[in-house]
């Protein structure tokens, strides 16, 4: 009985004589501070301003120094020797300091420091003080977060004490000193984010106190694991997004205590040795995105603490998922996507009770798989199951008493209607069913799902032809991502709630006007309605009244009318897409208020209007359409007027209009981004933003990972499509007359250049040869003569495609080089020419011309369609530009060509 009491009793004492020691600091105290030291720390104090900007979430302890009186061991972050008074900590983290530091600062006055924390302070990019190594007492450093920047200077290497050393987000940018494998103290190293270069001092790994080391994102840092033994006492091990590479070795397998091992994008290859099993402490393992091959090991099983499996984008893990992993019953993310992972997902996974987040997009996984069994697992929040070939089912009684999920993706998954299970579901927040087999109406039921929280639906690219008695507003009152596109929706348009920011349902047969409820949808920045059977006119609420609207795509529609008037003033419209409908009268000037547009396509309308220079001052404009329609007169000349020279145009299709006068040398002298390629980069802004936009929406939803796959697979079926730095001109099929003037060669970046069907005369200028990116070019059916320059063949060396047809070209055609491609269809037509790959030989002696031959017609038969497209000679360019084969475009002058030639262009 005596001793046990005697124990606590002793502690009492202890606690008696440290609240003694602390409290009688304010009267007279046992040990104060040295007076030295005081003014050193108030010196130290008064180099900096106190920022509050400096210390986000912090207060600034040291405003307190002095008014606690003159023993500065009662100062806040301050602590003294209990019986010296010599000051051995300092923290002063989060202390709002700003200002420089440097070797002369008096804080290396304190040569008894112990611990020294500085971290989250602002020392405005000063180097990491030398003087440092004065404090040779140091056990414990931090300077994480203090904006210093430099090297890590070799006086460090006194610190040989130290145990804990944290430089994370210090801008170090300069290779770690090798010294750092001598501190043989150390058990925990902190330089995540430091710009590390170099490699990595192998030594530092096998240091015999070390617990912890974290290098994590460190892109420019090199380095191996090297060959653990048992005595290695590491707990925790984060290389996360280095260059760290080679294979893991198999002797990691006796890092006995390792709770945490974090090894994602990184360059390591080779198997996962199995020996990473023997672990039976680790509770954290990433090897995502490495280059990991083979399968995943079955030993994986036996780690039996993991909470979180992230084996995510090693392309060459191929072989089943082991049935083993069903052993980790305390596993909470398993993250598979984006593997070659074969076979099914094992039906074993209910054992794995506590998982919240399940992801298997991108893999070769199939076979029949009960989306109930999912629904077991109470706690799972996110189930991805995309891109693979599943063929998913639902039982009609799904449990109603199963998960509440969160996220669900089952893009893809051969379903045929909606899973029964959705019935249930309360708190979604995505949802996606694309690319489905589903048919028929979405169901009334569907309607009260998830009302409150679904903020992401996508069900395109399935057979819906409806929604079943839904309200006329959309009842999802937090959606903001609705994508429907490609399916057989019919009837007038589905109205998405206020919320919505991205609302796309081309590629359907709705019908009838664009209703006026859309006016409410105030907040959408992405519309596309395009390819559907829209009539009458276009409302003005979508000129007038969206605040937010960046892309309005109404293409493919029946629209009639003008195109609206009244664009507000600060709009923040970058793409206006209404070609393919039948839009009349004249380009209202009220455009001019779009001064972010990027893209105007109003190509294959019926408006009849003169060339609108006035929109040469819209300052982004950098992709034009006004292709088939009643566009009339010149073009004019910026040069010899006062007109806006479109400073940003990289592509212009004029093509198929009635466009006259001579082509515009002025402008071609003034287009730079079809100059260079600095203007070139100037690009589609409108996509980076709505890529921003579907990351921020979809982080919402807690699904980092997904939501990057969407951004890169899903948008890229619509937007990323138009080739973001193409430069083209596309004048064909109008009646511009006289020369080509040499300042087209001016415009070095074009690939595309076509003044077929025209009226142009003159010889075909060399200054062409300079456009040395062109890969296709045509010049086809106008009145040209002489010469093909010889540069033609010798300077472009991208050419693909070339029809200078049905001129009056004379003479031999280039031999050798580029020409060598071509077939005789790029140069019948004009009777002077000779040589291959026509039929008709030169005579050597020039002056008497060839005969004409009738057997010159190319086949067509195995060209690809962008030949055929020249052939017709008119406005190729939206097939080029949109990405979609456009080989039904049959413009009317198209019949002045067949006419010219009955022989030659029967197939279309
Ligand atoms: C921070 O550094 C900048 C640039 O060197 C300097 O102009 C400024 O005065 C410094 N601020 C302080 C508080 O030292
Ligand atoms: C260190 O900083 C102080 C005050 O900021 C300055 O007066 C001194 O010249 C600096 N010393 C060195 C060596 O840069
Ligand atoms: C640090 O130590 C070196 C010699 O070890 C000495 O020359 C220097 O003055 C010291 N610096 C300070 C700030 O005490
Ligand atoms: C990596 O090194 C390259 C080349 O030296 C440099 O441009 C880049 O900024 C470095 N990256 C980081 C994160 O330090
Ligand atoms: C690990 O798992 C394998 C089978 O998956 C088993 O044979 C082995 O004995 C296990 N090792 C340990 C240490 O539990
Ligand atoms: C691990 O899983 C396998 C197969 O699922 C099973 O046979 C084995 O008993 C499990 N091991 C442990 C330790 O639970
Ligand atoms: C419903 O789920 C619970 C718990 O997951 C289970 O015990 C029960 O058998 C299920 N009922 C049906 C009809 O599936
Ligand atoms: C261009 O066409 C218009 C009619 O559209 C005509 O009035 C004008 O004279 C033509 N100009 C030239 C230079 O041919």
């Amino acid at each position: 009985m005596t001793p046990s009491f005697a124990f606590p009793c002793f502690l009492l004492i202890v606690a008696l004589f440290q609240f003694t020691a602390f409290s009688s600091s304010s009267e007279q105290p046992a040990v104060v501070c040295h007076r030295d030291e005081r003014l050193a720390l108030k010196q130290f104090k008064e180099s900096f301003i106190i920022d509050k900007h400096a210390c986000a979430g912090s207060y600034p302890k040291v405003d307190s120094w002095g008014s606690e009186g003159v023993d500065c061991c009662s100062w806040d972050g301050v602590e003294c020797d209990q019986m010296t008074g010599v000051v051995i900590g300092l923290d002063l983290s989060g202390a709002c300091l700003y200002g420089s530091i440097n070797s002369s600062s008096t804080l290396f006055r304190l040569l008894h420091l112990q611990k020294l924390n500085l971290a989250h302070n602002h020392f405005n990019h000063s180097a990491i003080p030398s003087a440092l190594g004065n404090l040779s007492m140091l056990t414990y450093l931090n300077l994480s977060s203090s904006v210093l920047s430099g090297q890590i200077p070799s006086e460090i290497s006194k610190l040989y004490r130290l145990s804990s050393l944290d430089l994370s987000s210090v801008d170090v940018s300069s290779p770690v000193p090798s010294v750092l494998a001598n501190f043989s103290s150390l058990k925990t190293l902190y330089l995540d984010g430091c710009g590390l270069q170099g490699m990595f001092p192998l030594a530092t790994f096998q240091l015999p106190r070390l617990e912890t080391i974290s290098l994590s994102d460190n892109s420019n840092l090199t380095g191996y694991l090297p060959e653990f033994n048992s005595s290695n006492q590491l707990k925790f091990l984060a290389i996360w997004h280095t260059g760290f590479s080679g294979e893991l070795p198999a002797s990691i397998g006796n890092l006995n205590s390792m709770e945490y091992l974090e090894l994602g994008s990184c360059s390591f290859r080779g198997l996962v040795p199995s020996t990473l099993g023997n672990l039976p402490n680790l509770k954290f393992l990433d090897l995502s995105i490495n280059f990991f091959r083979g399968s995943v090991p079955a030993t994986l099983g036996n780690l039996t603490r993991l909470n979180y499996l992230d084996l995510q984008g090693n392309q060459y893990f191929t072989g089943f998922i082991p049935p083993e992993l069903a052993n980790l019953t305390k596993l909470t993310h398993l993250d598979l996507q984006q593997n070659k992972l074969q076979g099914s997902v094992p039906s074993s996974i209910r054992g794995l009770q506590k998982l919240e987040y399940f992801n298997c997009d991108y893999n070769r996984l199939g076979d029949i798989l009960d989306v109930d069994t999912f629904l077991e697992l109470k706690n799972l929040q996110n189930l991805f199951l995309s891109w693979n070939h599943f063929y998913l089912v639902s039982r009609n009684n799904s449990n109603s008493t199963g998960a509440q999920l969160v996220d669900i993706g089952l893009r893809d998954c051969h379903l045929r209607e909606f899973p029964y299970f959705l019935r249930n579901q309360r708190r979604l927040q995505l949802l996606d069913l694309s690319s489905n087999n589903i048919e028929d109406q979405i169901p009334h039921w569907m309607s009260k799902v998830s009302v409150e929280t679904l903020s992401f639906l996508d069900l395109s690219n399935n057979s819906l032809t409806g929604f079943d008695d839904f309200p006329v507003v959309l009842p999802w009152s937090k959606l903001q991502f609705l994508k429907l596109d490609s399916n057989s929706l019919q009837g007038s348009l589905p109205v998405p709630p206020l919320s919505t920011v991205f609302y796309t349902i081309s590629n359907n047969s709705l019908s009838g006007e664009i209703p006026h409820q859309l006016r409410s949808a105030s907040s959408l920045f992405v519309l596309d309605i395009s390819q559907n059977n829209f009539s009458g006119n276009i409302p003005l609420c979508l000129s007038n009244s969206s605040k937010y609207l960046s892309v309005l795509k109404l293409r493919s529609n029946n629209l009639q009318g003008p195109i609206p008037s009244g664009w507000s003033s600060g709009n923040r419209l970058r793409m206006i897409d209404l070609g393919r409908n039948k839009l009349q009268g004249r380009i209202p000037k009220s455009l001019m208020e779009c001064r972010m547009l990027e893209h105007l396509d109003l190509g294959n309308n019926r408006i009849r209007d003169a060339f609108p220079s006035w929109l040469g001052s819209l300052p982004e404009l950098n992709i034009l359409i006004l292709s088939s329609n009643a566009f009339y007169g010149t073009i004019g000349d910026p040069t010899s007027s006062n007109l806006a020279v479109f400073p940003k145009l990289r592509v212009i299709d004029l093509s198929h209009n009635r466009f006259n006068g001579t082509l515009p040398s002025g402008y071609f002298e003034k287009w730079i981004s079809m100059a260079s390629l600095d203007g070139k980069n100037s690009q589609a802004a409108y996509m980076d933003e709505i890529s921003d936009m579907l990351i921020n929406a979809l982080q919402v939803s807690r699904s980092y990972s997904y939501s990057m796959t969407i951004t890169n697979k899903g948008t890229e079926m619509q937007y990323p499509k138009i080739i973001r730095t193409l430069a083209a001109i596309d004048f064909s099929c109008n009646s511009f007359e006289g020369e080509i003037p040499e300042s087209i060669g001016n415009l070095k970046e074009l690939q595309l250049l076509n003044f077929s069907n025209n009226n142009l005369v003159g010889g075909i200028p060399k200054a062409i040869a300079n456009l040395n990116n062109l890969e296709t070019l045509g010049l086809s059916r106008n009145e040209l003569e002489g010469r093909i320059p010889l540069e033609l063949s010798s300077q472009l060396n991208f050419l693909e495609v070339l029809n200078l047809s049905y001129n009056h070209l004379t003479g031999l055609i280039p031999q050798g080089q580029q020409f060598e491609t071509f077939e005789s269809s790029s140069f019948e037509g004009n009777p002077g020419l000779c040589g291959k790959p026509l039929l008709r030989e030169c005579i050597t002696n020039s002056g008497s011309l060839p005969t004409p031959s009738s057997e010159e017609s190319g086949s067509l038969g195995g060209l690809d369609w962008k030949v055929i497209l020249l052939g017709y000679g008119c406005g190729f360019l939206f097939g080029t530009l949109i990405g979609h084969v456009v080989i039904k475009k049959k413009p009317a002058c198209f019949l002045n060509t067949v006419s010219k030639t009955p022989a030659t262009r029967q197939r279309s």
